[in-house]
């Protein structure tokens, strides 16, 4: 079923666990997520960015979304991944997302206050609930470039919160974006998770930029003919101890990405005469459970938490 975020994350802090929230941009990676979550009696996020929304397109999108999850048990949170004005939110919100994500991180501190304070009034309006963003994670965040962080500060972050009723907060430790996440040693700053959670107890946080970019996955594309050289995502090890603290929500795309463009360029490699569409896209979608489910299991802790 469809649910916003209320009562999961307040379980989710009780209980030390983290739901994974996962990127899609067609059915195969969709139907991936879904079923990897029902086997291990998970609750999910399902997400999609702006551009995602576009791909698809609104109809088809929402007919896909409700009809696939109306008659699972277990809980399901449909998300906008960083909706960047209040029409991004508005769109969604009429198409049935269950919670929208505003990120006017990249705004002046008071704008961003501002924006998502009417992105929360609408929304809480229609029953669902708000993700906002204070920080800039490093490297490329929507259309804005950074070589450093810019932490998230736990002080303002008490103020974002009082003054725009937010339901969680996307923080800056050290995650971004992409596949390229750490040029060297890969840190997080757990210091400013604790300080933050200490300051504002029981209240839910999000890590964006949370791919572990899994060598299994990279050497597999690589062996059929991808070139990706020095990625490196966040340890599974640093995730499991925010996962165990206030961080409730964490965001995957890159890894989906990866196992799935490994799948289908496997299956190709090994299958030169067959052009049967089904069987490349299944092999993609193979990969993309495992990873799930891998996540759910091993680093999440979400299982059997639906
Ligand atoms: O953080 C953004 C997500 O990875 C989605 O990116 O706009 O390419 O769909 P996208
Ligand atoms: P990754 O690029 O690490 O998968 O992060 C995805 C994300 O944060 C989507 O909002
Ligand atoms: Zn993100």
């Amino acid at each position: 079923m469809l649910v916003n975020s209320k009562d999961l994350y307040l379980d989710a802090i009780n209980n030390k666990y983290a739901i994974g929230a996962f990127n899609f941009v067609n059915m195969e990676v969709l139907q991936g997520i879904l079923e990897s979550a029902v086997e291990l009696n998970s609750p999910v996020i399902i997400q999609c960015s702006t551009s995602a929304i576009k791909y698809m397109g609104n109809d088809f999108l929402k007919g896909m979304v409700e009809n696939s999850v109306k008659n699972l048990k277990i809980p399901v949170i449909w998300n906008l991944d960083h909706g960047k004005t209040f029409e991004d939110c508005v769109n969604a919100i009429n198409l049935g997302f269950t919670n929208v994500m505003i990120d006017a991180s990249s705004l002046p501190y008071d704008e961003n206050v501002e924006l998502t304070r009417k992105v929360v009034e609408y929304a809480h309006k229609h029953n669902v609930t708000v993700e906002a963003e204070l920080g800039v994670l490093a490297g490329v965040e929507d259309d804005v470039k950074s070589d450093v962080h810019l932490y998230t500060d736990p002080k303002q972050a008490v103020d974002f919160i009082k003054k725009t009723g937010c339901d969680s907060l996307a923080i800056a430790i050290g995650t971004s974006h992409g596949i390229y996440k750490f040029k060297g040693e890969a840190k997080l700053r757990i210091d400013i998770l604790e300080e933050l959670s200490k300051m504002l107890p029981n209240y839910p946080f999000v890590l964006h930029g949370a791919s572990s970019i899994p060598k299994k996955y990279v050497d597999l594309a690589n062996k059929y003919g991808a070139s990706i050289q020095n990625a490196k995502g966040v340890p599974e090890e640093m995730l499991k101890i925010a996962c165990e603290k206030n961080v409730c929500k964490v965001n995957v795309d890159s890894d989906l990405r990866i196992g799935f463009t490994a799948g289908i360029r496997e299956y190709l490699s090994n299958n030169l005469s067959d052009v049967d569409m089904r069987n490349y896209l299944n092999n993609g979608k193979k990969y993309v459970k495992e990873l799930v489910k891998f996540k759910i299991e091993n680093v999440f802790n979400s299982k059997n938490k639906a």
